[in-house]
């Protein structure tokens, strides 16, 4: 698979990724790369261009982050951001010194219209804000270089060497805050670097495609179904690669949500493909029965999913190939590009070790989730299916406090429904990143007509957050929550109380268990 490549070579800073993401929205092609890579490696990937991230460090201090100043001299272009722009000043002999102010958050910024990354851009006026967040500003300029940005207290927000190709700046193009950063970054990549833009998700599926054809020949290919955005984009791109040839095992553990396992079923039927459905609810239920420390459920549940996996997968015997859904972000994360690992702990714990395979096959390994979401898309999946907000591997078992029970299934099953199609009338499903309910172990005593309840309460938990790592709780309108809460008690059996979770995480985590 050849495209366009940008490189974002990563210093240690906290938007890294988020670096990479918006190369990817302007349709260009990026990895992320240690700041460690030899220049060789860097250069037999043939990039275009090249982009130093942020770090938390001072570029003067000895360990700090450095890389040869060979790479100024590759005759690719490059764009230093924050750290990455004070790191090239320190390289090519300006100097960098501790700020009489810091500046952090929003910030007045005036622009030199004149320089190639500002100059196409017409929304974007002499003066804009830019997020900046420093205690380093560059006190002194590289030679051949020229100011193309200040702010009060920074005489250095940006510079250029327009001969060598050499753009820094050091406020964050990259986040929602600096006015017109995306448009900054784009105009690096395609009017500095000369980038088209040949990275769709029309084009990769084709090209996936066929280099997946090739792979498997006559091969028999094995994927572990969840009914999560990530295998079901696996399976979607898998079954027009090689139809039969693969076969889907989708373990329904019955901890799914209202008709979510119908739905996966039914939105993979007609794939041409071989797809196995297990229900196996009786058979975990049966090994969760008095159970209630979360750690034990969640243990309990994942070995069962691994040997009702197993059983399926030994019917059809040996198979070629084992596909993983793993991400961009696990590979990034991990660090070592050995992603396979990571994600078999984030799902399906271990499964590889437990099926007779020879190959694994990570078809979205390049991919980061809005790709992902939007390769669904290109291949034909519903919206249904690649919107879906994450869920959790345990699935229901872990919004069940205390012991299960198939009576606590049905009421958050129902209770949990009512609550998302609400989330969902009131245009909320997309701002919202995650929101269901949890059944607590709580009872309490309610009225009803003229007689007293003793029933359970209930829990919502909405929260908006942009990695998951920390989350907010959602502020939701009162009168959503009125409607939500007035529905759950009239419509669902044993519940006479719904409270609504205000917690931040942390110090709470988003799920209850
Ligand atoms: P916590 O509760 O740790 O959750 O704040 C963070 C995010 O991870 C999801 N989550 C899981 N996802 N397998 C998964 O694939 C799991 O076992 C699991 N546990 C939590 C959770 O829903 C939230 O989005």
């Amino acid at each position: 698979m050849s495209h366009q490549t940008i490189i974002v070579l990563d210093f240690g800073g906290q938007y890294n990724q988020l670096i990479a993401r918006r190369v990817r929205e302007c349709g260009v092609y990026c990895e992320v790369k240690s700041y460690k890579t030899p220049l060789s490696e860097l250069k037999a990937m043939d990039p275009l261009g090249i982009i130093f991230t942020g770090g938390p460090n001072s570029v003067y201090l000895d360990n700090s982050p450095k890389v040869s100043k060979d790479i100024f001299d590759m005759g690719i272009p490059v764009l230093g951001i924050c750290y990455g722009c004070q790191l090239m000043a320190h390289l090519l002999g300006g100097k960098v010194s501790t700020c009489i102010t810091s500046e952090y958050g929003k910030t007045e910024t005036t622009y030199d219209k004149s320089c190639v990354l500002f100059e196409s851009i017409s929304e974007l006026p002499d003066t804009a804000t830019s997020w900046m967040s420093h205690t380093d500003y560059i006190s002194k300029l590289p030679e051949g270089f020229r100011i193309t940005a200040h702010t009060e207290h920074c005489p250095v927000a940006a510079m250029e060497n327009k001969e060598k190709k050499l753009y820094a700046v050091q406020f964050h193009p990259e986040v929602n805050h600096t006015f017109c950063g995306l448009g900054m970054i784009d105009s690096f990549v395609k009017n500095v670097c000369g980038c088209t833009g040949d990275w769709t998700m029309g084009s990769y599926a084709q090209t996936a495609i066929k280099d997946i054809r090739e792979k498997v020949g006559d091969g028999k290919v094995l994927l572990a179904l969840s009914g999560g955005v990530d295998s079901s984009v696996a399976a979607a791109l898998l079954a027009k690669a090689v139809g039969d040839k693969l076969t889907c095992i989708f373990v329904d553990h019955g901890f799914m949500r209202k008709n979510e396992g119908d739905e996966v079923e039914e939105a993979f039927r007609g794939w041409g493909i071989n797809f196995i459905r297990v229900n196996a609810k009786d058979q975990f239920m049966a090994k969760l029965n008095g159970v209630s420390d979360p750690e034990t459920k969640r243990k309990i549940i994942g070995e069962e999913f691994i040997r009702v996996f197993e059983a399926e997968a030994k019917k059809i015997g040996k198979v070629d190939f084992l596909v993983q859904g793993t991400i961009y972000p696990d590979i990034i994360e991990s660090g070592t590009g050995d992603a396979a690992v990571i994600k078999s702990h984030h799902n399906v714990g271990g499964l590889p070790d437990y099926v007779d395979f020879k190959e694994i096959i990570e078809p979205l390994r390049l991919l980061f989730k809005d790709e992902v979401r939007a390769l669904g898309r290109e291949l034909g999946l519903s919206n249904v299916l690649v919107d879906r907000q994450p869920f959790p591997g345990p699935g229901l078992a872990i919004r069940i406090i205390g012991e299960i029970t198939d009576e606590k299934l049905l009421i958050l099953q129902d209770a949990d429904y009512i609550f998302r199609e609400e989330i969902a009338k009131a245009g909320l499903d997309k701002s919202v990143h995650q929101y269901f309910a949890v059944l607590t172990n709580n009872r309490s005593v309610g009225v009803m007509g003229d007689g007293r309840t003793y029933d359970y309460t209930l829990a919502l938990r909405a929260v908006t957050t942009s990695d998951f790592m920390t989350a907010d709780f959602a502020r939701l309108p009162y009168e959503l929550l009125e409607t939500v809460s007035s529905r759950i008690v009239n419509e669902v059996r044993s519940v006479n109380r719904v409270v609504y979770d205000v917690t931040t995480k942390p110090p709470a985590t988003i799920e209850w268990e």
